[in-house]
């Protein structure tokens, strides 16, 4: 660092920033650190989370407060805005005020309302992502303390959360609305919740409805309490300004503050990076390993945060950032006429789309202008419009149209080095103009477009004649490109069905792109460049009737039917509708089963309190680690050179293969992975080796620059495709066959065939994969803490890797940060190497991997692909079947034999097909070892049934509720696995999601809407849900528990379970409060812990509330046979006295249970014996609405009727199942990996791995527990509920369907089609044929190499 101080010449400066309150003086501000890690690391300010560092989740979400001496009308004079915290350099904090969870409320002192109302109205569930969502809500009451729905749904752009649906979430923060506010008890003119409760749902159910919570306990917002910003920085902000230089290990910050100073330094240092928001910047730097050695930061210079309107437009300052930028077109738009605003409107238009609001607040139009990225929103806009850009360089200053010379390149602009960008005149409109922006992505709400545009077209005087033209798109090119060949051929061209044939055709021609372009999606883009041109003739066509008639020019208006198309995408207020059934009235007021309590940490967890493995205070010689990988899928390491990486600063070691001290070998089921890659690597992103280092950014450079050399080798097997042509399977097939399937298909009146390909999806806990191991020093005794779904795998695994006896070896863990199958396996490839080089260094090592490296390295759920051939009678019902599904397990077995056997388990779904047979082959790959994932196969099996159930009803021209419900099975049916099925409910379900969904009447809506529309179309589906309730490996089925009774009469409850966001504590807590009949208060879980209690089976299967609920219950009935006689001998005693009394007696106060599900076990050779112990059932109806141009859709319904026997927790099961349903609509419609065809992972991270987003949820949820449906196989007649609801999604994706087809049946196209999952936008347009489709057909598979591929 001196060296670099020195070679600059320059000092450093102080940075003087405020964080919750109080003063920081750092003297060494590195620009390379980001305020979250200084948080995080230096303030030991842990709860602002890590989630993806790349600006996509909202989890590190803070709030930034700035006083502006010279203030304008859009800039506040005190401005509180939220920003992600992994994003903003802390050298750009310089005189702010930044405010953290912990600086709002906490449960030690006070909660802070929006604290509160998350936790209470259960919208924390893992509580990873809720410190994000506190911060995102928080600073919108700062500086809107009554928001619309409309703005929470807006604050919230930027925030994921995986475990909740978010629908919790929003009725939660609802509160704070004018709508559905709670006034905390002061009166409203729409009624009180307090006095009325939640009226609006009682009307709406259809049993009376009890209050998941109770909004009069809501302490009221009082926006006077807030914290005031320090007034020293007032103070400091308005002594002159002088420039700022802070200088770090590699890279010098400099914050000039007149514009001329700038000029100067960009003249010095040409090369030198300006950084505004650094949300360009910061992800180059973070994961282009790209290094800027000076960074210039020109957010403070007055001429650059100008918005000026002179006579032709506005002028905008390159600094000033988004959210300003759309507040002044916003107040400019409704003041002005339409005709002068409708450039305003579009760049409105694409802002509203753009980023999430943590972006939008610190990213500048500058930045966007000049990183010149091919799918910027805002060039196509500017560019269409044709913009006037003023550059400046010392001593000059020119001005630039944007058009198609200034892009010349990839990331390229016109600008020459030396020159900066002052501003943007964006133009007003004119009489006869018309502007319209589009932007076409995976998912609507933050993300990157597939294909953006502009598109402005000016007409001559009183006519519908085209005067000027220009088209440009982003996403069709490296640069931002102007259709200019088009728009000369529509010159002088009257606006027609003649010009709109012509435009297509020359689109079609001119925006080609090669079949290998990158980005992929090579026919839906090319489709969206002319769709999209359609939806802008139209919209034009209908403006030019209506203001040309007001002329007495009479132009045909469009057809009404078409006018659909012309409808922009909105979000619509969501509503909900909850049911369960409530405790009788009488029932015992102790007994807390059957009671909506909240998350027992849900409070520690929206106050950044809850403790997760990364937040546990550093140990002071502790070291990090980075991971070493593999950039070839199949290849001999020739060598590793680690020199240069070695002599990186801070770095300690290289741990490798040689470094294990036991064994290399690892896997859960079988060992055939290595700690280690030894010799050959058999996937990108296999583990060679690991870097340690003192810090993680030193150990994560270095590992950056270990070289390999490798051999690579032949085949390369990445696709089911591949593995089925190259014959790659793991061992063994399975099968599993009932009834007489020839015979069957000979009595069939037909027979179908079909295929679905089922894609994989990332797990994407919030909380990725994190490891720290503490050696002992002695005995080879080490202690890990792990975010881990399986405490004793990993224990055993690390035992093995190190060479120790597993009762040296303690893993811990707290909780976890979301699990969903991701960790119960994969987990424990971190924790080896982590250990290992703990071993090795002899010091506390940690690693929490980024996103990246996480989504890279731990594989996913299975893809699946499934071939069918059914034999069905004409009125739908299916005689026989036969299924193949294939796997695609990747380069290890892992767990993918009980994941194929789930799937061939749930083949049939909920159908009773007498003659059936199942074939499942594992595909082994060079991909990284697929694993669990909520569901575990049955999904995929599912799906696969769900796609022939389809196929047949659409082959019979009868509706699919009709077919699905005649095969449908009846109690005391046989599965194909010879299991009879009892107390069997999917008729009730099914009957009364009908009703909930008021089905009859929806599907008559949906077909009104689809006569009266040609562009939009809605589908309706129900689906049914039957699920496998046990492990498939029997030995699995086991659970302990350990119940501590201290003097005090304080309860220490251990199980084996672990807490992943799922609420299993709380429901142990349950359990354990009503054995012992004290109340939950008295009860703590403190971990889960591997010398707590030994042996445990990994949390997954859904099992774990049946499996621990009765070893809890076993331990405390203990405790309890042992207190009975102080009981009897003083029955009106407390339970104080009682222990005191045993204690006193020299009783054991410490019992562990044990519990064993009983009656399990099924061979394959005899399809013979009980794979489950009993089976979860569901039903769902789901509407959509799909834009058959963009394949766009939107969730209008969804009701969900869901068996979970006796609830034990109404609220937490309610959030399994809303939670549940949501991943799967991720799984079904949206999630898509993408893998080059050498099996490099593309999608590594929120950036393009897009999971549903708070705008994703049905309009209308309606979730209801089935009334009257105990269980009598599990603890207190309750039933599993984790995985079963996940599959419901399938109607969401089947309704799409049905909604295609209406399209289909538009272009004359009938029957059976093949729509693979997910049901992502390319998928929906492709598969709606039409025109427009016509003129991009795909290119021949075999003339090129895609970019990615299906694997
Ligand atoms: C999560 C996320 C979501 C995003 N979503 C979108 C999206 O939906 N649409 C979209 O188009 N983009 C999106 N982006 C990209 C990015 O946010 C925008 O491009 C943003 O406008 C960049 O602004 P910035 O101030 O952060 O740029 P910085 O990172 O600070 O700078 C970007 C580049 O601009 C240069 N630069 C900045 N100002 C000047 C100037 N005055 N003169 C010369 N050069 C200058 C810098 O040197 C640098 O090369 C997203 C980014 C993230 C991280
Ligand atoms: S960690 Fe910052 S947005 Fe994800
Ligand atoms: S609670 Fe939101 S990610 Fe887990």
């Amino acid at each position: 660092m001196e060296e670099f101080k020195k070679k600059l010449q320059v000092p450093g400066d102080e940075l003087v920033f405020f964080v919750n309150g109080k003063k920081i003086t750092e003297k060494n501000a590195d620009p390379e650190i980001t305020l979250l890690t200084y948080l995080r690391r230096t303030l030991g300010l842990t709860g602002t989370k890590l989630g993806c560092a790349e600006g996509g989740c909202g989890a590190c979400t803070v709030m930034v407060s700035k006083y502006h001496p010279h203030q304008n009308h859009i800039v506040y004079l005190f401005n509180h805005y939220a920003i992600n915290a992994c994003l903003a350099p802390l050298c750009s904090l310089h005189h702010c005020a930044v405010t953290t969870v912990e600086g709002i409320g906490s449960v030690a002192s006070k909660l802070h309302p929006v604290q509160e109302r998350i936790a209470k109205a259960h919208g924390s569930q893992c509580g990873f992502c809720t410190p994000g969502i506190v911060m995102s809500m928080y600073a919108l009451l700062r500086s809107k303390p009554q928001p619309t729905m409309h703005d929470i749904q807006e604050a919230f752009q930027g925030n994921l959360c995986r475990c909740t649906g978010y629908r919790p979430i929003l009725e939660g923060y609802r509160t704070f609305t004018k709508e559905g506010g709670c006034c905390g008890g002061k009166g409203q003119t729409n009624g009180c919740c307090m006095t009325n409760g939640n009226v609006e749902e009682q009307e709406n159910s259809m049993h009376p409805t009890e209050k998941l919570y109770d909004q009069s306990e809501f302490m009221p917002l009082d926006p006077t309490q807030e914290t005031i910003f320090p007034p020293e920085l007032v103070t400091l902000s308005k002594q002159s300004q002088r420039e700022m230089r802070f200088v770090g290990e590699r890279v010098l910050w400099v914050q000039p503050c007149s514009l001329k100073d700038l000029l100067e330094l960009k003249a010095k240092y040409p090369n030198a990076k300006l950084v505004v928001g650094n949300t360009e910047v910061g992800i180059e730097m973070k994961f282009k390993n790209l290094l800027y050695p000076v960074i210039v930061a020109p957010a403070y210079i007055p001429e650059l945060n100008i918005i000026q309107h002179n006579q032709d437009g506005i002028q905008v300052g390159a600094s000033v950032t988004l959210t300003v930028l759309g507040e002044e077109l916003r107040s400019t738009v409704e003041k002005l006429p339409a005709h002068r605003t409708q450039i305003f409107s579009a760049v409105l238009e694409q802002l509203q789309w753009f980023a999430g609001q943590q972006i939008r607040n610190v990213a500048a139009v500058g930045g966007n202008i000049m990183t010149a990225s091919p799918i910027s929103d805002l060039n196509p806009v500017f560019m269409a419009a044709g913009c006037k850009l003023t550059v400046m360089s010392k001593g000059q200053k020119r001005v630039l149209e944007m058009d198609d010379k200034f892009f010349p390149g990839y990331r390229k602009t016109a600008l020459r080095p030396e020159e900066i960008l002052l501003s943007v005149e964006i133009p007003y409109s004119k009489k006869g103009q018309y502007f319209s922006a589009f932007k076409q992505s995976p998912r609507k709400e933050d993300d990157i477009a597939i294909v953006t545009c502009g598109m402005n077209v000016q007409f001559k005087e009183k006519s519908n004649t085209v005067q000027s033209i220009r088209i440009s798109y982003g996403g069709m090119a490296p640069v931002t490109v102007l259709a200019k060949t088009t728009c000369n051929r529509l010159l002088n061209r009257q606006w027609n069905e003649e010009l709109l044939e012509e435009a297509c055709t020359s689109l079609a021609e001119e925006m080609s792109l090669s079949p290998s372009a990158p980005g992929g999606m090579v026919s839906y883009r090319r489709t969206l460049t002319i769709s999209l041109f359609y939806k802008f003739f139209l919209t034009v066509q209908h403006k030019l009737a209506v203001n040309l008639q007001m002329e007495g020019v009479i132009v045909e208006d469009i057809q009404p039917e078409y006018s659909s198309a012309t409808d922009r995408f909105r979000l619509d207020a969501p509503s909900s509708v909850q049911l369960y059934q409530a405790v009788p009235p009488g029932h015992n007021s102790d007994d807390v089963i059957g009671h909506p309590i909240m998350h027992l940490s849900a409070l520690k967890q929206a106050t950044g309190e809850a403790v997760y493995c990364d937040d546990m205070p550093c140990y002071e010689n502790e070291l990090h680690l980075a991971l070493v990988t593999s950039s070839k899928p199949h290849a001999l390491i020739k060598s590793i050179d680690t020199a240069s990486a070695m002599s990186f600063p801070g770095v300690v070691s290289f741990i490798s293969a040689k470094d294990i001290p036991g064994s290399n070998m690892t896997g859960p089921v079988v060992y055939d992975e290595t700690v280690f890659a030894d010799d050959k690597v058999t996937c990108v992103g296999h583990i060679v080796g690991a870097i340690v280092a003192d810090n993680q950014a030193h150990a994560q450079r270095a590992a950056k620059a270990v070289k390999i050399s490798y051999e690579e080798l032949q085949p390369v097997i990445v696709t089911i495709q591949d593995a089925i042509s190259n014959k790659s399977f793991f061992d063994p097939v399975r099968s599993i066959s009932r009834g007489d399937v020839s015979q069957g298909f000979k009595d069939a009146d037909h027979i179908l065939h079909g295929e679905i390909h089922i894609g994989g999806q990332e797990q994407f806990y919030l909380e990725t994969n994190c490891t720290l191991a503490v050696p002992r020093g002695e005995d080879g005794e080490m202690e890990l803490f792990v975010s881990t779904q399986s405490a004793s795998k990993t224990q055993a695994l690390v035992a093995k890797a190190l060479g120790v006896p597993a009762s040296r070896i303690v893993c811990r863990v707290k909780r976890m940060g979301g699990g969903f199958g991701g960790k119960e396996s994969r987990s424990t490839i971190l924790s080896t190497v982590v250990a290992v080089a703990a071993q090795k260094v002899k010091r506390p090592v940690r690693c929490m991997l980024d996103r990246d490296e996480d989504m890279l390295v731990t594989g996913g759920r299975h893809p699946f692909f499934g071939c069918y051939k059914v034999g069905y009678s004409k009125n739908g019902r299916v005689i026989a079947l036969e299924v193949t599904l294939y796997s695609n397990a990747g380069n290890s077995l892992d767990l993918s034999l009980s994941i194929l056997e789930r799937a061939l388990f749930h083949m049939e779904n909920s159908y009773n097909i007498v003659n059936i047979r199942g074939t499942g082959y594992m595909c082994k790959t060079n991909l990284p070892s697929n694993s669990a994932f909520r569901g575990f196969g049955g999904p995929q099996g599912m799906m696969v049934a769900e796609s022939w159930m389809s196929d047949v009803a659409l082959s019979c021209g009868l509706p699919a509720e009709e077919v699905r419900r005649i095969n449908m099975y009846k109690e005391g049916d046989l599965t194909p696995f010879n299991q009879r099925l009892e107390q069997f409910t999917i008729d009730r379900c099914w009957e009364e999601c009908m009703q909930l969904s008021e089905f009859g009447n929806r599907k008559e809506a949906v077909e009104e809407h689809n006569r009266k529309h040609r562009w939009t179309k809605r589908g309706l589906s129900i689906i049914p849900t039957k699920f496998g309730i046990s492990f498939t490996a029997v030995f699995l089925n086991q659970a302990g528990a350990l119940a501590h009774v201290y003097s005090d009469g304080s309860v220490l409850l251990t199980h084996g379970g672990t807490e992943m966001g799922q609420g299993l504590h709380t429901k142990m807590v349950q359990v354990a409060s009503k054995t012992l009949k004290i109340p939950c208060s008295k009860i703590h879980i403190t971990e889960t812990s591997t010398n707590m209690v030994p042996n445990t089976s990994p949390t997954a299967a859904s099992a774990s509330s049946d499996l621990n609920g009765m070893a809890v219950y076993n331990a405390c009935q203990t405790l309890l046979q042992r207190l009975q006689p102080y009981i009897d001998k003083k029955p009106k005693g407390c339970w104080e006295d009682w222990v005191k009394a045993a204690y006193f007696d020299r009783v054991n106060l410490s019992a562990n249970g044990f519990y064993k599900t009983p009656d399990l076990g099924y061979d394959f050779d005899t399809n013979s014996g009980r794979p489950f112990n009993y089976f979860s059932y569901g039903v769902a109806v789901s509407e959509v609405e799909i834009d058959c141009l963009t394949g766009s859709h939107k969730n209008l319904h969804t009701s969900i009727v869901m068996d979970v026997g006796k609830s034990l927790n109404p609220a937490l099961d309610i959030g399994q199942v809303e939670g549940g349903f949501m991943q799967g609509l991720g799984l079904f419609t949206l999630e898509e990996l993408r893998y080059s065809p050498n099996g490099y992972l593309y999608t590594r991270g929120p950036g393009m791995y897009k999971i549903p987003a708070f705008g994703d949820i049905p309009i209308e949820l309606k979730v209801s527990l089935l009334r009257d449906a105990p269980n009598e196989r599990a603890i207190f007649s309750s039933k599993a509920v984790g995985e079963p609801p996940l599959f419901l999604a399938a109607s969401v994706f089947y309704a799409i369907k049905d909604a295609i087809m209406a399209a289909r049946t538009e272009s004359g196209l009938t029957g059976p089609f093949r729509l693979d999952s997910p049901a992502t936008p390319e998928r929906i347009r492709n598969a709606c044929e039409d025109k427009f489709t016509q003129l991009c057909p795909p290119a021949n598979p075999e003339t090129f190499t895609p970019w990615a591929v299906q694997v």
